[in-house]
């Protein structure tokens, strides 16, 4: 039997163990002078003024939200086809989430499907590069509150831009399945000092720093935050990745650019989109099964197809996925706000046809290659046949 190819694969080398160690030498564990050196590296990187490491992507949205003062009463329109994370957030806050449909050649909103999931209640939104693919929202109204989830969006940029950086915050994972890891683990960045301070501030329960540094002295809370905080051996981590990040890019889009070469004349799957006036991060590998016209009457055909597909790779011991999940599908979202797949009718296309391909920096050729001539080797069933 040949050997398993997983979805994906951090990579850690030599520095990456030396630099895990330096904090567990010092006895200095919690947040401290590593995840201070990784925000620094990593604002750099994208060219943000300013990044406040946390826990996770997840945490980090909460944070983003919570110091945008985003809370009961307020709607939060996310994309329908995300993980679920992003819709989580709002809820944490007591707002609403309202899910914007997306599209199917991108797998994310479009200036439409945000346009048609709009109302006056919504104050904020969160546009998610899914998959590393960088999205465009357009013009929002004045006065809406752009978080940007960029937890797949490293090395993704728009127009010159790195994704994260042109709304009020971005944020970043640190998940292994994202371009570099810290285990767990997450970025905010912030377009002004004083966001940037109550995203510190709400990480760490509250906390303000008092004016003088003396031993009894605590530091105020002026209101009540979390402990949202990264450990200094994530930091550490965190700062010798980022010194390989451009390299393992690279690689990625090395091994996206020839799984593109060798199966673009497949007329049943959609490869992904590559992006206009960008650059695609390639956190993943996703393409859409569709062997007949995507559509809500052809979609139980598709999931069908699509999972045979996943079983065949799997028989070839290949390990796949689908992209993500449509939210308002799962079971909460569902009977909360009292959602049919049909209200989302893309989103729930892309849940149940959509398939993530192996994809890391250290896929070797010869890997790739059989994952490549397993799917050449699937026989969709055709309508009628
Ligand atoms: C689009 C999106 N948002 C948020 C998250 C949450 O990231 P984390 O696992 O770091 O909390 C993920 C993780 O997969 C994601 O894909």
């Amino acid at each position: 039997m040949n050997t398993r190819i997983p979805l994906a694969k951090p990579v850690f080398e030599a520095d990456d163990f030396a630099a895990i160690q330096q904090p567990l030498e010092t006895g200095w564990v919690v947040q401290g002078p590593h995840v201070a050196a990784f925000e620094t590296t990593f604002a750099a990187y994208v060219g943000a003024p300013h990044a406040a490491a946390c826990s996770s992507a997840t945490t980090g949205l909460h944070l983003a939200l919570a110091a945008l003062g985003i809370g009961p009463g307020d709607q939060v329109v996310v994309p329908a086809f995300t993980w679920v994370a992003t819709a989580n957030a709002a809820v944490y806050c007591g707002a609403t989430p309202v899910f914007a449909d997306i599209e199917l050649d991108t797998f994310n909103v479009s200036p439409a499907t945000l346009a048609a999931a709009w109302g006056p209640a919504v104050r904020a939104c969160i546009p998610v590069h899914l998959f590393g693919l960088p999205v465009d929202p357009g013009p929002l109204p004045a006065g809406t509150v752009v978080v940007e989830d960029a937890a797949c969006g490293l090395d993704a940029r728009l127009d010159g831009l790195h994704v994260g950086t042109r709304g009020d915050c971005g944020v970043f994972s640190f998940h292994p399945r994202k371009a570099v890891t810290t285990g767990e683990g997450g970025m905010v960045l912030a377009a002004t000092p004083e966001l940037d301070a109550r995203i510190r501030s709400l990480r760490s329960h509250g906390l303000m720093p008092g004016p003088t540094r003396n031993p009894w002295e605590m530091g105020e809370v002026p209101h009540v935050g979390f402990n949202h905080r990264m450990t200094d051996f994530q930091g550490a981590l965190g700062v010798t990745q980022m010194a390989k990040a451009q390299r393992l890019h690279t690689a990625r889009a090395a091994r996206a650019a020839r799984y593109r070469a060798h199966l673009a004349d497949l007329d049943w799957l959609r490869l992904p989109a590559e992006p206009t006036g960008g650059t695609h991060g390639w956190q993943a590998f996703v393409a859409l099964y569709q062997p007949e016209t995507p559509s809500i009457t052809t979609v139980d055909r598709l999931h069908a197809g699509r999972n045979a597909l996943m079983l065949h790779l799997a028989e070839h011991n290949i390990e796949t996925r689908p992209g993500t999940h449509a939210v308002h599908l799962l079971a909460w979202y569902r009977d909360t706000f009292h959602l049919r797949p049909e209200h989302l009718p893309n989103a729930w296309i892309a849940d149940r046809a959509s398939i993530a391909l192996p994809l890391y920096p250290t896929l070797t050729d010869a890997e790739q290659d059989r994952v490549i001539d397993a799917v050449r080797t699937f026989d969709p069933p055709r309508r009628g046949a």
